[in-house]
Order: structure tokens, then sequence, then C-alpha cells
């Protein structure tokens, strides 16, 4: 398939306008990828107790799960303070491996960008070696 790289950064860009971060004010944007083309978006949200606070990633493949989504090709992610300058956020340890039940390690791309043009790319097994997932039991 061939991937709009440019066109998901910029969902993901979108996306962090509608994070929701009043304690750190990080605010980071998703862009999903499904296999059949659609992109789902996600954002940060924080919370006063902190702990149930959910990441950008996570919001945006627990909305295309929900949505009956199961097949996914690559994530944008776009995450820097909320009075800049922009940066490199990269997703965090649970996000990597609620990415390991659903995408193939191999194959599965995240997208770290901190505009269109300015961005790094990585399988999922590059950032999470050796993961545990379904194939795994
Ligand atoms: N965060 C994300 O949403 N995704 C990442 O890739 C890194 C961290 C959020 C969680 C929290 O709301 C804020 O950034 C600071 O950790």
């Amino acid at each position: 398939m061939s991937m709009d790289i440019a066109g998901l950064i910029k969902h993901a860009i979108t996306a962090r306008e509608n994070a929701y971060t009043p304690y750190s004010n990080f605010r980071v944007g998703a862009a999903l990828l499904t296999a059949g083309g659609k992109i789902y978006q996600g954002s940060n949200i924080e919370n006063a107790a902190y702990s149930p606070t959910c990441c950008a990633e996570r919001t945006a493949f627990f909305t295309a799960i929900s949505a009956g989504e199961r097949a996914f090709a690559a994530i944008a992610v776009a995450g820097w303070p909320e009075k800049g300058p922009p940066g490199l956020a990269f997703p965090c340890g649970v996000c990597r491996q609620v990415m390991m039940e659903f995408c193939a390690p191999d194959t599965f791309i995240i997208i770290v960008a901190e505009s269109e043009n300015s961005y790094k790319s990585f399988t999922l097994g590059q950032l999470l070696p050796e993961g545990f997932g379904p194939a795994s039991l």
C-alpha cells in the first residue's frame, strides 16, 4: 500500500488540537491508518487523579478498535509542549504494548513527527524488540 505520510502527520497535528492536558500541558495527537485506508484520530486525555490519563496513541487505537477495525498499517504521532517548540514524542511503553496486540511488529509503521516534513519512522519491532503479543501464547 502506498502511504501518504505527510497527510497522516497532518491528521495527527490536527488531532493534537483536541488534547486535554491541564496538568502537563504536553499536547499529543495521533492518526492511525487502517489497512483499509481509513484514519482514526486521537489525543491525550489527562485526569485529576493522573493515572487514568490516556495517551493519544491509545485513544486512536481504542476508537478504531471499538468501531470494529482490526487491521492497521501505520500511526503518526505529533507531541510537544503547549508553548512549543515542536519536537519528537515517542510512544510510551504502554502504548507500544497496545500496538503489539493488534499490529505485526515487522510491518506496522510508527511515524514520530514534529511537522509534515520533519519526522522519523520505525517499525513496531524496532521500538518494541522481542515484544510479547498474541502469537506468544
Ligand atoms: N503522552 C502521549 O499522549 N503520547 C506519548 O507518546 C507520550 C506521552 C501524553 C501522556 C500525558 O498526557 C502527557 O503526554 C505527558 O506525559
